[in-house]
């Protein structure tokens, strides 16, 4: 058989099925995506911190920065114009004590930065993360009894910091500390204080990960002894997590979240099927961080790496995506 007859004969194969036809030109790929990011489902992370005109860069998170009330407010507008519609607020007080107290104080940094957003950018979402470890001398996300996490007092105060951030203009809070019936006590304390609007966004399933290195060093709330493998889950766990956004959803929880994102796609997957409730994915600071530190030796693409994790989130199934890479993936698609 001659080269031009076998070539004629792998024409006329006469297959039904060439999957190939929709991979042809970028028109064709875009008409058949199943899967679309968008800026609008991103939320933008930010570390306020006291003082004025401070823009601090994380070592191990390029990009990111603690920034100021003022600078945050400036950012937070910023990402507005980018087509983000929340931030998301980590406070980095000037003060710590055993009982956080710093978390609840209506001059911290979170509160002054959530009114402060308001003023700036009236329409942006403001939602503010509630736990205690960024404000407890010893960096646990809780009251220490001994060197036990003690479960309901710590719930106490997490109620009166979400109604101290809700009164700051906050509108939606985001437990997470992991601490049980959480939600629910917030919830209550959200309605006796007139916060009925208020939304809860509860970080259902939070992993107890190594991927939240570098957050610590932002927040600075790196534990000062043993680490938050009583509160936070086992990676090897996916049956728990959703008797985890069970209990959130009865309690109450607006969003639930799962956290880390891309090596909990299962679970994100196993949630959206399972309770079909708006549900977020963290794309946490160490996952961030490799890929800025890969893409800075020359040893992978950033805007290709980046937007495939942001995608393989979202097919998961999870609706909002919570990244440092929000502004830049938000530019590029916009
Ligand atoms: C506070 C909190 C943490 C993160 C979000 N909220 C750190 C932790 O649990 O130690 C991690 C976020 C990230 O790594 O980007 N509890
Ligand atoms: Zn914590």
């Amino acid at each position: 058989m001659t080269s031009t007859a076998s070539a004629e004969r792998i024409r006329n194969l006469g297959l039904t099925h060439r999957p190939r036809r929709l991979r042809r030109s970028p028109a064709m790929r875009d008409l058949v995506r199943e899967t679309r990011l968008a800026p609008e489902t991103f939320v933008h992370p930010l570390f306020v911190c006291s003082g004025d005109g401070v823009r601090r860069e994380v070592p191990s998170m390029p990009g990111v920065f603690q920034l100021s009330v003022d600078e945050a407010a400036n950012e937070a507008a910023a990402a507005g114009q980018d087509g983000i519609k929340a931030v998301l607020l980590f406070g980095l007080p000037e003060d710590k004590d055993d009982a956080g107290s710093a978390a609840y104080d209506p001059d911290a940094p979170v509160q002054a930065a959530a009114r402060a957003i308001k003023r700036a950018a009236p329409g942006l979402l403001v939602v503010t993360d509630v736990c205690l470890c960024e404000y407890t001398a010893h960096g646990h996300c809780g009251i220490l009894e001994g060197e036990e996490i003690v479960n309901d007092a710590t719930v106490e105060l997490l109620a009166r910091t979400a109604v101290s951030h809700a009164e700051a203009g906050a509108d939606i809070v985001a437990p997470s500390d992991m601490m049980d019936g959480r939600v629910g006590a917030i919830r209550e304390a959200l309605d006796a204080a007139g916060f009925g609007d208020t939304a809860i966004m509860s970080y259902a399933a939070k992993y107890c990960s190594a991927y939240y290195g570098p957050f610590r060093d932002a927040a600075d709330s790196a534990p000062a002894f043993g680490d938050r493998r009583t509160h936070q889950m086992d990676p090897a766990n996916v049956e728990e997590a959703l008797r985890e956004v069970a209990l959130d959803l009865e309690e109450g929880a607006d969003i639930v979240m799962v956290k880390p994102a891309v090596h909990y796609l299962d679970v994100i997957s196993r949630v959206k099927q399972e309770f079909n409730a708006p549900l977020a994915a963290y794309h946490v600071s160490g996952e961030y961080a490799m890929l800025k530190a890969a893409a800075r030796n020359g040893w992978i693409d950033e805007q290709r790496a980046m937007l495939e994790c942001l995608t393989a989130i979202r097919r998961a199934g999870a609706d909002i995506i919570i990244t440092y890479y929000a502004r830049e993936a938000a530019r590029l698609l916009g």
